[in-house]
């Protein structure tokens, strides 16, 4: 029996959303990318002028927030749109402000709670991909299947290199790397759901596997 529910789990830059998409597109589900409801929390957060170390407004501000999630069209530069109290956030998801942000914003607990109810009835219906850092462990625990995507550093700063050089933007690989380090040390080390393999996960070193190589072993686990 095929797996009706997919919880795809990694750090930054591991690739979760284009493998997550294209696994989707295969086996005809829904996919969700979770990190750009983090990302439009963050920017409307920012645009009303509220500190991202603030915990408790950020916390009022999710539990109060209208947060309506959807797919994005086939070929579109999002694979998850996200309209927060009727502005449609989905361009900003990745201006550098909110990068900056996110993971300060993402810490919280009560940001947390209120992103993990909206993600949960995404996935009621099941027939469904939902990629981030705490889907396995927290959002699904019951999800059919669990993977965890991983790759070294060095690899996810090549990667994100190569998408810049690809929008015509010249990287810059040690602010990356600086960039991904820092992601990295604030998104496993935060004291609510932090970055982790959930238990049964199957983990995927994602180093030296193009991404058809991955997406073809993650349909192979899931039928
Ligand atoms: O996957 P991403 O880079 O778009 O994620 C953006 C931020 O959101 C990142 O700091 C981690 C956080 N995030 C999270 O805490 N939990 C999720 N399920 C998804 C993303």
């Amino acid at each position: 029996m095929t797996a009706q529910t997919v919880a795809i789990d990694g750090p930054a830059a591991s690739g979760k959303s284009i493998v997550g998409a294209t696994v989707a597109a295969r086996l005809g589900y829904r996919f969700f990318d979770t990190g750009a409801m983090y990302r439009a929390l963050t920017w409307h957060a920012l645009r009303r002028g509220i500190d991202p170390h603030d915990e408790s407004a950020l916390a009022r501000l999710a539990a109060s927030a209208d947060v309506d999630v959807h797919e994005g069209r086939a070929g579109a530069s999002e694979s998850t749109c996200v309209i927060i109290d009727g502005a449609d956030a989905t361009a900003h998801l990745r201006d550098t402000d909110v990068e900056a942000n996110v993971s300060l914003v993402s810490r919280v607990p009560g940001v947390r709670a209120a992103l993990v109810r909206i993600q949960r009835a995404l996935a009621d219906h099941g027939r469904v991909v939902m990629a981030g850092r705490d889907i396995g462990s927290v959002v699904l625990p019951d999800a059919d299947l669990k993977v965890y995507l991983d790759a070294s550093r060095e690899v996810r700063a090549r990667r994100r290199a190569d998408q810049l050089r690809a929008a015509n933007i010249e990287p810059d690989y040690d602010s990356l790397m600086r960039d991904l380090a820092r992601r990295d040390g604030i998104d496993s080390t935060r004291a609510a759901s932090p970055l982790t393999a959930a238990a049964g996960a199957v983990i995927i070193n994602t180093d030296n596997m193009t991404v058809e190589q991955v997406v073809e072993r993650i349909i192979e686990e899931a039928t």
